[in-house]
C-alpha cells in the first residue's frame, strides 16, 4: 500500500504578527506547528513584543527574518506591508492585546503590525486575531467595543480562553494555546466542501456495566470519530459528536455530548438524527450488554464458581437512524479482523446504508493510522494507510461529493 502523506498546510503562507503580551511564548510554539504541517510563516512583531520574545527565536522557528519595523530597508521597494500582505492566505495577530485591538478597530496604522493589517487585501486575505490581556481589560467596554468592531469588519476573533492568568487572576483574556490556534488556522484555511451542512457522528466504545466497578468494553480509541469530526468542522460542517468513554479533546468548534452505554448513545442520537444531513457511525457499539446491572460488587463466594452473566442485545443505532423516513446520508464503520471486504458488503446491506467504511480492527484500535475501504452499491475504493486526520479528511471531501451527486444544488 501507498502512502501519500500530505501536509494539511502546505502552499499556505500565513502572515504572523505578534503585540505584546506574556502570552508571546505561546506563539513560539504556534509556529512549530504550522511549519510542520507545511505552511510558511513570515512573523512581525511590535517594539512591545520584542520585550516578551526575541526576533532570533521566532525567525530561527520560522526561518525567515522577523520584521519589525516599517523604515526596513531590507525590502527593495520599502513596502513591507503591501508585498507581504499581497502573498498571505491570512493574517495573525497572536497574541492582540488590548491596545492593538483598539488600534485595528480604528483603522490606525502608526508602525508596521498596524499597517500592514489595514493595507492587506481583505478579499485574499482574511485576519484573525487571538487575544491576549488581564480579565478586566477583556471585560472593559472599550475593549467589547473594540472587538465588536473588528468583528463588524470581517475579523474573526479565536477566543479567548478563560482560567489562571499571568497576573495571578482567573477569568477570560488568556490567548489560546498554540494547539487551539493551529486547529483553527486549519479550518480557516480548509476548503468548505461541508458549508451549511450539519453532521451527527458516533465515536469510541461503548461500556457495559456489569456491576458498580466493572463493565464490557472494547479496544476503540474514538481517534477515527474525532479526526472525522474534526475534518468536518473544518470543511464548514456544523458538528456534533457523540462520544463513549474515550480520552481524547474536543476538536475545536465541535459540539460534544459524552455517554457511557449503548443505550445511552441510542438515546443522543436518535432525536438529532432527523436534524442532521449526515450520520456517521464510527462508534465501537457493543453488540450486547449485561441484561441486568448488579446494584453492589459482585463479590466471590470461594466456591470457584464464576458468576453466569446473562446478555441481552443493545439496539442498533446505525441500522434505526438508517430506517428513519428519511433518513440522513448514514454512513457505517466495520472494524472486522478478516475478510474485511466480504464483511463489510454485507453489513453495508444488512444495515441498509449507502456507504460502509471496513477497515481492520486489531491494526486500528489506539493508532494514529489507519486505511479504509469504502465500499458503496457500485464498488468499493481504497483510501491508503496514512494518518487517522489525512484519511478523515479524505473521507469527508469523499462524503461531500457523495452529497453534491444526491443533490446539486447542495
Ligand atoms: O454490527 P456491527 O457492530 O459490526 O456494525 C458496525 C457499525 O454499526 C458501526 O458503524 C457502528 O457504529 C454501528 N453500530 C451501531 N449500533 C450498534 C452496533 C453497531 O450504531 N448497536
Amino acid at each position: 500500500m501507498s502512502e501519500t502523506s500530505f501536509l494539511q498546510l502546505a502552499g499556505k503562507h500565513v502572515l504572523l504578527g505578534l503585540s505584546g503580551g506574556i502570552a508571546c511564548y505561546k506563539t513560539a510554539e504556534l509556529i512549530r506547528l504550522l511549519t510542520k504541517a507545511g505552511a510558511s510563516v513570515q512573523v512581525m512583531m511590535t517594539e512591545a513584543a520584542e520585550q516578551f520574545i526575541t526576533a532570533v527565536t521566532l525567525q530561527a522557528l520560522s526561518g525567515r527574518p522577523v520584521l519589525s519595523s516599517q523604515w526596513d530597508a531590507r525590502e527593495p521597494n520599502n513596502m513591507a506591508h503591501i508585498n507581504l500582505s499581497r502573498e498571505a492566505d491570512l493574517m495573525l495577530i497572536a497574541p492582540a492585546s488590548a491596545d492593538f485591538i483598539a488600534k485595528l478597530a480604528q483603522g490606525r496604522a502608526d508602525e508596521l503590525l498596524s499597517l500592514t493589517a489595514l493595507a492587506r487585501p481583505m478579499g485574499t486575505c482574511p485576519l484573525a486575531v487571538a487575544p491576549a490581556m488581564n480579565r478586566e481589560m477583556w471585560a472593559h467596554p472599550a475593549t467589547q467595543r473594540n472587538v465588536a468592531q473588528l468583528i463588524a469588519d470581517g475579523t474573526q476573533i479565536l477566543g479567548p480562553g478563560a482560567g489562571e492568568q499571568a497576573c495571578g487572576e482567573v477569568g477570560d483574556g488568556r490567548m489560546l494555546e498554540a494547539a487551539e490556534l493551529f486547529e483553527d488556522i486549519c479550518a480557516m484555511l480548509a476548503p468548505k466542501h461541508l458549508a451549511g451542512k450539519k453532521l451527527l457522528i458516533t465515536a469510541g466504545p461503548t461500556f457495559e456495566p456489569i456491576d458498580p466497578v466493572r463493565g464490557i468494553t472494547n479496544h476503540s480509541s474514538g481517534k477515527m470519530g474525532f479526526a472525522i469530526a474534526r475534518a468536518a468542522r473544518e470543511a464548514g460542517a456544523e458538528v456534533t459528536l457523540v462520544a463513549g468513554p474515550v480520552h481524547l479533546a474536543t476538536p475545536r468548534g465541535v459540539r460534544r455530548i459524552d455517554v457511557q452505554n449503548a443505550q445511552q448513545m441510542f438515546d443522543a442520537v436518535l432525536p438529532l438524527a432527523p436534524q442532521n444531513e449526515v450520520f456517521i457511525a464510527t462508534a465501537a457499539v457493543a453488540d450486547w450488554r449485561p441484561a441486568s446491572h448488579a446494584q453492589q460488587k459482585i463479590k466471590k463466594d470461594g466456591s470457584g464458581a464464576a458468576p453466569m452473566i446473562a446478555m441481552c442485545e443493545n439496539p442498533d443505532i446505525l441500522a434505526s437512524v438508517a430506517a428513519l423516513n428519511p433518513p440522513p446520508f448514514c454512513v457505517g464503520f466495520a472494524a472486522e479482523s478478516e475478510k474485511l471486504l466480504e464483511h463489510a458488503r454485507a453489513k453495508r446491506l444488512r444495515k441498509n446504508v449507502p456507504l460502509l467504511v471496513g477497515n481492520i480492527g486489531p491494526a486500528t484500535f489506539g493508532q494514529d493510522h489507519n486505511a479504509l475501504l469504502l465500499v458503496d452499491a457500485r464498488g468499493e475504493r481504497e483510501i491508503p494507510h496514512n494518518d487517522k486526520a489525512s484519511l478523515a479528511r479524505q473521507l469527508v471531501q469523499d462524503i461531500a461529493q457523495r452529497l453534491h451527486q444526491t443533490d446539486p444544488k447542495a
